[in-house]
């Protein structure tokens, strides 16, 4: 028998609901979202973004905030132990689990890294370091230089980047070492409408820009909106953009990830989540449609033109955020101002979403080694620590974009294919229907009992299929990889695999223990 340890909860709905909202809400909302919808089709992105926001991701929402409020009545804050609660007779389907922790620990290996950037640049903008930059050569140097890529008349070196590295982790791992309550719900409740306010006060800003330059009538605000959401429907005859559209609702929504399971397994038994999963998805969907659109695509149409916004756009999401909107806020009056808004905005996005990745290894320690809170979080400083310096010194070697193709995509995708059958099919629709309904305070619409038994899985396994067909072989062997790089992806990707492989033995002595305590007691 288990020793009844009193597990951690959330103070409040409205806490619980803000701090998944902060999870989703993150840099996939203000950079990925643009960047995405932008290079894919404009307005006809939103096709396959909202079929996917409606058979992908409100039924994931449900299903994750259910399967985590399950599983903490069992006492199991993550997937490992929640997958065994679902399926008792099958003993290996915890291990299945363990991509429940590994893929956010990942993500979050890097994510606390770019994240520490934008708490940098909020800093050089009020310091003024960055704000008379006004050539995008200069202000990609002036990134370059900060990253330790180059060295230059900016920066000698990583120095600053490391510094304000080590204060965001500081600060993550500070969050969680208060605990759910008075860590997490207490900074969300102040970040996220924070975040709000800043995204709101940056919009106001790009609408009101008008036609600055009147010589070049056509460079307007409305033409910028008009370049981001009017539909090319060609795209939607692409499996690529089909597939990007997906990524991006998983991504923006942490779904497939393992957080929400984590978040959800501090709920009571009795307490809605039908209601508030749509709330707070609701909430990531405002400030990735309204906020997130609104801001970074129209300003840089306005002031770099038709001709070159495609390439903008298509310029990834680093350039996006540090060079392109730098440079669009150095030509306004109170750019110091703006600058620090924007990327505070940023922060304080990123901070929300990094303590919801950290959080599924620490519940792993606390829930299924007993392990007390203030020590699991050391435990997991201690380590994550380590391995973020693969991100910071592996920036210019492509460590970043593997480990965000592991842990960012790809395993997302198996990751909801595991806990879509177990749900559905295991637990069995009937029952999940039942157990989804618990407590709640609005029905779910019945269709959704057929999509989340049958539309669900077969999307899930139709991205599977469409990704091992088109990119599987070319990824594993690394044929877009140049020949000097393949040494550090193939570094990577053994790294990913020991951690993946400690994991997986963690749960077989967890189980191990679990079972010699039980038997000592009978
Ligand atoms: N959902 C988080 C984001 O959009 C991870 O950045």
């Amino acid at each position: 028998m288990r020793m009844a340890k009193k597990r951690d909860t959330w103070g409040s709905r409205l806490g619980v609901i803000m701090a998944v909202a902060g999870s989703a809400v993150g840099l996939g909302n203000f950079l990925r979202f643009p960047a995405k919808a932008a290079s894919n089709g404009g307005g006809a992105f939103m096709i396959p973004y909202f079929v996917s926001l409606f058979l992908l991701g409100i039924p994931l929402i449900w299903i994750e905030w259910t399967l985590g409020r399950y599983g903490g009545g069992f006492e199991h804050g993550t997937a490992p132990g929640i997958f065994h609660s679902i399926w008792q007779k099958n003993r290996f389907i915890k291990y299945f689990g363990t991509i429940g922790i590994f893929g956010p620990l990942v993500i979050f290996i890097y994510y606390a890294y770019i994240e520490s950037w934008t708490l940098a640049y909020s800093f050089f903008a009020l310091m003024g370091k960055y704000t008379n930059i006004h050539e995008q050569a200069v202000m990609r140097s002036f990134l370059s230089g900060f990253q330790g890529l180059e060295h230059n008349q900016f920066f000698s070196g990583l120095g600053w980047a490391y510094l304000f590295f080590v204060v965001t982790f500081v600060l993550n791992i500070g969050v969680i070492y208060y605990g759910i309550k008075a860590g997490i719900e207490r900074l969300c409740k102040i970040a996220m409408p924070l975040l709000f306010i800043f995204g709101l006060m940056l919009v106001l800003r790009v609408i009101t820009l008008g036609t600055p330059d009147i010589t070049r009538p056509t460079w307007s605000v409305i033409n910028g909106f008009g370049f981001l959401w009017n539909p090319d429907f060609s795209a939607l005859k692409s499996a690529k953009v089909w597939l990007e559209a997906s990524g991006q609702i998983f991504f923006t929504l942490s779904v497939g990830i393992g957080v929400i399971l984590t978040y959800a397994s501090y709920l009571s038994k009795g307490d809605d989540v039908v209601l508030s999963g749509l709330t707070a998805a609701s909430c990531n969907e405002l400030a990735e449609i309204i906020l997130g659109g609104s801001i970074i695509i129209p300003a840089a149409f306005v002031f770099f033109g038709p001709q070159d916004i495609q390439s903008i756009a298509r310029s990834g999401v680093f350039n996006l955020g540090f060079v392109t909107m730098p440079l669009i806020l150095n030509k306004l009056p109170l750019a110091q101002i703006l600058g620090f808004i924007w990327f505070f905005l940023l922060f304080l996005a990123g901070l929300t979403s990094s303590v919801s990745l950290a959080q599924p290894a620490v519940a792993f320690l606390e829930d299924e080694f007993d392990i007390d809170r203030r020590k699991a979080v050391l435990i997991f400083g201690v380590v994550s620590f380590f391995l973020c310096q693969g991100a910071i010194f592996g920036l210019g070697k492509g460590i970043v974009d593997e480990l965000d193709f592991w842990g960012g995509t790809f395993f997302l995708v198996i990751f909801a294919t595991i806990e879509t059958i177990l749900f559905a099919w295991v637990f069995g629709i009937q029952q999940a229907w039942d157990e989804i309904h618990r407590g709640a305070q609005m029905r779910v619409p019945k269709v959704y009992k057929f999509i989340i038994k049958y539309i669900t899985p077969l999307f899930l396994f139709f991205i599977l299929g469409m990704w091992f067909v088109q990119e599987w072989l070319p990824i594993i062997l690394m044929r877009n990889v140049s020949s000097d790089l393949r040494i550090y992806i193939l570094s990577t990707r053994i790294g990913l695999l020991v951690i993946f492989l400690v994991l997986v033995v963690l749960v077989k002595i967890a189980w191990r223990r679990k079972r010699m305590k039980l038997d000592n007691l009978r």
